[in-house]
């Protein structure tokens, strides 16, 4: 699919991918849902990439929510269907099996911050700004905020920021859990790459299950959960990549990892 609204670039195996409708706050409307399910999809299947960076262009946005100018013509069925597909595009996301990390530059709100959330990792810059302001304009969060921000930050923490739709700063959404790090924005795509370039050094099948695991088990009993973990635990036991990292600690040098 030839992208019009984001950028793809693969450089030395990590996908950089950015929202770029600066003058409009890097809304995401209709043509960028698609381009990002696209975009999903290749993250997950091409093997040249191992994990994914995702921000917005330009200094103020990530991206400012779903398209205002889309909404205000929708209908019941076409709004249910609009928020299935944004759905759809952050699950293909969260799912793609590797290392996911939001760099939020700036302003990430309603759809913005559901795509943070769906993001493995957050990042974000001292001016970043998140927030849930969907009930200001008297809809509610479509693309799954309801559901992954008090997952992530307990429910009292997500519905604050559901039923005010008042926007919070960086160090705001550090303090409850909703971003990892706070940093300046001059540094941040680097502290972004760093990062996902450590978790890259990893077993990347043992990133790959311990991602499943954390995915599906959250919505399982603890006991099915851990019997997922217990499984998954066993199936790394089949690798070469196991008996390498084991080996190298014992033979005290770094492991070469083949994804195998
Ligand atoms: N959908 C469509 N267009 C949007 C948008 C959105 N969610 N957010 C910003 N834009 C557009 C503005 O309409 C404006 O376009 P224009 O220049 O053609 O008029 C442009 O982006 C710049 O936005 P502007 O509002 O002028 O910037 P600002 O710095 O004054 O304010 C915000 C920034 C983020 C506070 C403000 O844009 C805003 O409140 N956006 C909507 C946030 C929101 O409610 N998101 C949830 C949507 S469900």
């Amino acid at each position: 699919m030839p992208y019009e609204s984001i950028l793809f670039d693969v450089r030395d195996h990590v996908a950089f991918v950015t929202i770029n409708r600066p003058d409009k706050l890097n809304a995401l409307n209709d043509r960028v849902v698609d381009e990002l399910s696209d975009a999903a999809g290749r993250i997950a299947a091409e093997e040249d990439i191992r994990g994914a960076i995702l921000t917005g262009a330009g200094p103020k946005a990530f991206a400012a929510g779903a398209d205002i100018g889309e909404l205000a013509g929708q209908g019941p069925l076409d709004g249910k269907a609009r928020a299935l597909k944004g759905q759809a595009m952050l699950r293909r996301l969260e799912r793609c099996g590797k290392p996911v990390i939001a760099a939020i530059n700036g302003f990430a709100l309603g759809g913005g911050c559901e795509l943070a959330l769906a993001c493995h990792l957050r990042i974000a810059s001292e001016q970043a700004k998140l927030g849930q302001p969907e009930v200001k304009l008297g809809i509610a969060p479509g693309y799954g905020g309801t559901q992954r921000l008090p997952r992530l930050v307990g429910r009292g923490a997500a519905l604050s920021l559901i039923l005010t739709g008042d926007t919070i700063d960086a160090q705001q959404a550090l303090r409850i859990g909703l971003v990892n790090q706070v940093v300046p924005a001059a540094e941040l795509l680097a502290a972004a790459e760093r990062l996902l370039r450590g978790i890259l050094k990893n077993g990347p099948l043992a990133v790959r299950l311990a991602l499943e695991a954390v995915d599906r088990g959250l919505d399982m009993t603890l006991d099915e959960g851990l019997l997922l973990e217990a499984n998954l635990f066993g199936l790394l036991a089949s690798t070469r990549d196991m008996k390498e990292g084991l080996t190298a600690f014992l033979e005290k040098r770094p492991p070469g990892f083949e994804g195998r």
